[in-house]
C-alpha cells in the first residue's frame, strides 16, 4: 500500500467521523437512517470510487460531503474545516448533463464563475480572461470547435464533457461525480474515463466518483469503497494498486478483471444479504 504511507504524515482531506443521517426528525426517531456509522478518511488528491446497490445511500453520502445535508450525528471535516453548509471548494457533475439550453457551451461552462465568489464580483471585469480559461478547458477535453454551439447541438458524450468542464472551471479542490457516465455508450464512456484520468493527473484535485460500473471504479480510482444496502454503510475498502498511468489496455488484463470479480463478489453478497454486509470495514 505505497500510497497509504502518506496517510500517516498528512491530515486527511476528507474526514468522516461516525456520521449518521436520517432525512427527517420522524425517520430519526424511528431509527431509520439513510447512511450510518460512516468513517472515512481520504488523502489529499486521492481518487475514490463508491459502488453499491441502488438506494444504498451513495447520493446521500455526496450530499453530506458537499454540505447540502448536515449529519444527524457525527462530524465531517473537509480540508481541515468542519462542514457547516454548502461547500464552495467542490465541483459537481451528475448523470444528466443539465446544461442550460439557452446558453452556448462556453457560457454554460462559465456559469459557476458568475455565481461563486471570489469570481462573481470580478466576473464582469475579468470576463475575457475567464472565457479564455473556459475555452482552454473545452479544448483539453476535445470540444474545440464546439464552444459556441448550444447543448442541443452536441452529443450526449459531448454534453457530459462540457458538464465536467463546468464542474472544474472554478478550480475546485474536490470533484464530485454521481454516475457521470451512466447514460453513455461503452466507447464514449471509456473515452471520458481517459479525459477524467488526464485532468486528474494534471491537477490532482480530490475525486469522489459514484458509479455502478465496477470496471470504471477500478480503472480510475486509488481506492474503491463498497456500500451495503440501506441503511448505507461502507463495508469494503479495496486499494487499487494497479500502476499509473493506466491505459485502457489494462482493462483487458487478468490482474484487472480479478479485482473487478472480487468487487462483484462483494456486491453479490450484499444484494443477497450475505456475509459481506454484516462485517463493516472501518477504513484506516
Ligand atoms: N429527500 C429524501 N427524503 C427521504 N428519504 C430519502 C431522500 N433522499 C433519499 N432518501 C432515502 O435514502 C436512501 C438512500 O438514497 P440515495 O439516493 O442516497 O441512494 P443511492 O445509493 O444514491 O441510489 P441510486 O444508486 O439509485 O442513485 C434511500 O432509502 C432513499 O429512499
Ligand atoms: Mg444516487
Amino acid at each position: 500500500m505505497g500510497a497509504a504511507v502518506a496517510d500517516n504524515t498528512a491530515a486527511p482531506f476528507v474526514d468522516f467521523q461516525d456520521v449518521w443521517l436520517a432525512y427527517n426528525e420522524e425517520l430519526r426517531r424511528a431509527n431509520h437512517f439513510a447512511v450510518e456509522a460512516i468513517d472515512l478518511k481520504v488523502r489529499q488528491g486521492e481518487f475514490i470510487a463508491i459502488v453499491g446497490p441502488s438506494g444504498c445511500g451513495k447520493s446521500t453520502f455526496m450530499k453530506l460531503t458537499t454540505g447540502l445535508k448536515m449529519p444527524s450525528m457525527g462530524r465531517i471535516m473537509i480540508d481541515g474545516q468542519p462542514v457547516t453548509g454548502p461547500l464552495k471548494i467542490s465541483g459537481m457533475a451528475f448523470q444528466a448533463p443539465s446544461l442550460l439550453p439557452w446558453r452556448t457551451t462556453v457560457d454554460n461552462v462559465l456559469l459557476p464563475l458568475e455565481i461563486v465568489e471570489p469570481y462573481r464580483s470580478s466576473f464582469k471585469r475579468k470576463r475575457k480572461e475567464y472565457e479564455e480559461r473556459a475555452r482552454r478547458l473545452l479544448q483539453k477535453v476535445g470540444l474545440g470547435g464546439y464552444e459556441d454551439k448550444f447543448p442541443w447541438q452536441l452529443s450526449g458524450g459531448m454534453q457530459q464533457r462540457a458538464s465536467i468542464c463546468r464542474a472544474l472551471i472554478h478550480e475546485p479542490k474536490m470533484l464530485l461525480l454521481d454516475e457521470p457516465f451512466g447514460a453513455l455508450d461503452a466507447f464514449t464512456r471509456e473515452e471520458l474515463w481517459c479525459i477524467l484520468r488526464d485532468l486528474w493527473t494534471e491537477q490532482r484535485f480530490n475525486v469522489i466518483l459514484v458509479t455502478h460500473d465496477l470496471r470504471e471504479s477500478v480503472f480510475l480510482a486509488d481506492t474503491v469503497y463498497v456500500m451495503s444496502k440501506s441503511p448505507g454503510r461502507f463495508v469494503v475498502r479495496r486499494d487499487i494498486e494497479l500502476p499509473r498511468p493506466r491505459e485502457l489496455e489494462l482493462t483487458y488484463t487478468k490482474e484487472f478483471s480479478d479485482i473487478v470479480h472480487e468487487l462483484r463478489g462483494h456486491i453479490g453478497a450484499i444484494r443477497s444479504g450475505g456475509a459481506t454486509s454484516t462485517a463493516p470495514v472501518i477504513p484506516q
